[in-house]
């Protein structure tokens, strides 16, 4: 069964086509990688994809279930996890108390940090994959912004995703920092299936299975990592740019 499949998905702001037809399938636990300059419709197509904007046409189809009209909530209990370009944590709780936050948004209970969970050992399996250990008291705002990101990495995971979406997760960190997330991306289990936005096209390329380009919110092409940097397409509208 495939873990996703886009089928001409649009999604406009107004006159903006920001997903204008975009097509894409990844199989199950296929690792692919979306790249391409700024603005290109790469964050929107995962809103698309997790349910935060619904497409204005096209279909989503989240391993094999039409997806295209639910909520971001029923997708993320499908399976669909993901997280964001920009931090999004609670800087003031703890990071166990962030992690029942990321588990409690999946259930019907009412929303509260602070209750015991039944899964407790999710929550130290998920930290442990992200390579996060001895800081579960911690306040967020006391972690290094690399450590925040991984707690970010760690919160999508304690979902027990099928499908994991990656907007840019080394964003801002240090070398060193950026290649603890690649080598936590590496770690991850194979039947997870994942999307990655990343600009570092080294860090990206050396994670993936696959890569989709997109330019002005369309799939311009889909390749193998080796054939993307010496595509004459690829540099005209990303190497080149960033070179
Ligand atoms: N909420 C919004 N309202 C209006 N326009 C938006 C909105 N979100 C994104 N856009 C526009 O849609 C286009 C695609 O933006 P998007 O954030 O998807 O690009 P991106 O490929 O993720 O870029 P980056 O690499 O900079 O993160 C851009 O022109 C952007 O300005
Ligand atoms: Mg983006």
């Amino acid at each position: 069964m495939k873990a996703l499949e886009l089928i001409n998905v649009v999604v406009r702001f107004g006159a903006l086509r920001a997903v204008d037809g975009a097509s894409l399938t990844l199989a199950a636990g296929e690792r692919r990688a979306v790249i391409g300059p700024n603005g290109a419709g790469k964050t929107t197509l995962f809103n698309a994809i997790t349910g935060v904007l619904p497409p204005t046409e096209g279909r989503v189809l989240i391993n094999g279930w039409d997806a295209t009209r639910a909520s971001a909530q029923a997708r993320a209990r499908r399976g669909v996890g993901r997280t964001f370009q920009i931090t999004n944590l609670f800087p003031e709780l703890t990071v166990a108390e962030n992690m029942r936050v990321a588990l409690r948004g999946l259930t019907a209970a009412k929303w509260n940090p602070w209750a015991r969970d039944r899964d407790a050992g999710g929550i130290a399996e998920a930290l442990a994959s992200a390579r996060l250990k001895g800081v579960e008291d911690s306040p967020v705002k006391h972690l290094s912004y690399g450590a925040q990101r991984q707690l970010e990495l760690a919160m999508a995971l304690v979902q027990k995703p099928r499908l994991l979406l990656l907007d840019e997760p080394a964003a801002g960190l240090s070398p060193a920092e950026r290649g603890a997330v690649a080598d936590i991306v590496r770690a991850l289990p194979r039947d997870i299936a994942m999307v990655l936005i990343e600009h570092d096209m080294d860090l990206a390329l050396g994670l993936v299975d696959s890569v989709t380009v997109m330019h002005e919110g369309r799939v311009l092409l889909e390749a193998p990592p080796h054939a993307i940097r010496g595509n004459p397409r690829v540099q005209e509208v990303y190497l080149g740019r960033a070179a």
